[in-house]
């Protein structure tokens, strides 16, 4: 028993350490928990995921329980304390069993006095809540609270709160949080409701207001997937899907296209072709293949710098571009300590070298769709207002439902991702 549980918090643990290395999370993971059993995986999954979300959050306490400042604290003996803090508050594993097979996990990879240390501290914070004046006081001090107890860095907080109220930051910042629930854009053009009946014995229910979204409450995704005809989409991926897709024309240009799931929304929810699914990366653009194999789309598959386009010209060009990710933080939870201000800006110049290029495709009377999955407004409208005032011969499309409008999906609205999508015409006569 003590064995089978020591298993997934040697892998966590090996997670939180490639991270501090500087590995992503989902790549070391996937390394880490390769010989691992289902329900270990899922474990180890929430330990490792969970610390890296709530680093923050769980120094901010520890700060107050470590008799040494953990900046001077071996980086090993730093991750153990917040994996075994992470248990005793945040999951209901027993405290004391948390503690204990930590310590086991963990042997051999801190020296025995850190190990004394480290039992020392997580023993001490089992005796206790933390202290109510760790995380400060939401409304006396948003900032602190947001980015310790939400475990956002400051500058982040900062930022949000210059732009958005503190109600709709908080929320964000709790959505950040919580793992995200598995939903799925269901292909067909309509669900019947004995389709519904079907998809239920599969795990699958409605999402209320998106007649073509379900979310997945228990068993395996792949089976649910192939059941309802489905990929795996949040809600707000799947809105750009719809804003797209509306009086959509071909030839079709998806330019930054994998892992490929806004191209196979388009596929079966339009006719328009052909589509070509184009990516700078041929290992990311396999996974577009992957995915139409399995969903039955035929794209044209492309390997391509949409900086330097490969083909002359398309009627609709979608620009899904790399982007600082903030709308997905949920999704990846070591993105919220990798972004930078500095990152924003080069990603920033990155976007317009992408948009600058793809523009130059569209046929006149075609359209652009720039999109992100971004809150940041410099990745979002004022990278269009910046496009629109260099490129007269464009506007934002009037025609269809987007009516000139911009989409922006905001994740404290709906509980979902963020995302934006920003449709462009060219003038016939431009
Ligand atoms: C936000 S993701 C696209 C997500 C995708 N549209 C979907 O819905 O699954 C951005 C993609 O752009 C690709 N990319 C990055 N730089 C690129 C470039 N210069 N040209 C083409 N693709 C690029 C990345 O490999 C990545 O797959």
């Amino acid at each position: 028993m003590a064995g089978r549980d020591v298993a997934p918090r040697t892998a966590a643990f090996g997670v939180l350490r490639d991270v501090s290395a500087g590995a992503y999370a989902d790549r070391a993971a996937a390394r880490r928990f390769e010989t691992l059993s289902p329900r270990d995986r899922r474990l180890a999954q929430e330990l490792a995921y969970g610390t890296i979300r709530l680093r923050a959050r769980l120094d901010a306490e520890l700060s107050t329980l470590s008799t040494r400042p953990l900046d001077q604290l071996d980086a090993a003996v730093l991750d153990a304390l917040r994996l075994g803090l992470y248990q005793v508050r945040e999951t209901r594993i027993p405290a004391h069993a948390a503690v204990n097979e930590t310590m086991d996990a963990v042997r051999g990879q801190v020296s025995r006095s850190a190990r004394g240390f480290l039992n020392a501290v997580l023993r001490r914070a089992v005796r206790g809540e933390p202290d109510s004046g760790v995380f400060g006081d939401l409304d006396e001090d948003p900032v602190r609270y947001l980015a310790t107890w939400g475990s956002h860095p400051e500058w982040l907080v900062r930022r949000w709160l210059d732009r958005w109220p503190l109600a709709a930051v908080r929320r964000l910042i709790e959505n950040d949080n919580r793992p995200p629930p598995v939903t799925l854009r269901l292909l067909n053009d309509t669900v019947s409701p004995e389709d519904w009946e079907r998809f239920a014995a599969v795990g699958l229910e409605r999402l209320a207001g998106l007649p073509h979204m379900a979310r997945l409450t228990g068993g395996a995704p792949a089976e649910a997937m192939r059941r309802a005809h489905a990929i795996a989409q949040d809600p707000a991926a799947s809105c750009v899907v719809d804003y797209v897709s509306d009086n959509l024309d071909g030839p079709v240009l998806d330019a930054c296209a994998a892992p490929g799931g806004k191209t196979m929304g388009l596929w079966h929810a339009s006719s328009a072709r052909p589509l070509i699914a184009a990516d700078i990366s041929l290992e990311r653009l396999l996974q577009v293949r992957q995915a139409a194999q399995d969903t039955g789309a035929e794209p044209a598959l492309l390997v391509m710098d949409a900086r330097f386009p490969a083909i002359r010209s398309a009627r609709t060009v979608l620009l899904d571009v790399p982007c600082s990710g903030t709308g997905v933080l949920r999704r990846r939870p070591d993105a919220r300590w990798r972004i930078t201000a500095g990152r924003i800006e080069a990603l920033v110049a990155r976007q317009r070298e992408m948009i600058e290029a793809a523009a130059a495709l569209v046929e006149p009377g075609g359209v652009l769709v720039y999109a992100t999955c971004s809150l940041e407004p410099e990745e979002n409208e004022q990278q269009v207002e910046w496009f629109v005032a260099r490129h007269p011969e464009f506007e934002r499309d009037k025609e269809g439902q987007a009516r000139g409008t911009d989409l922006f999906v905001a994740p404290w609205e709906h509980e979902s991702d963020g995302a934006f999508a920003s449709r462009l015409r060219k003038r016939r006569n431009g």
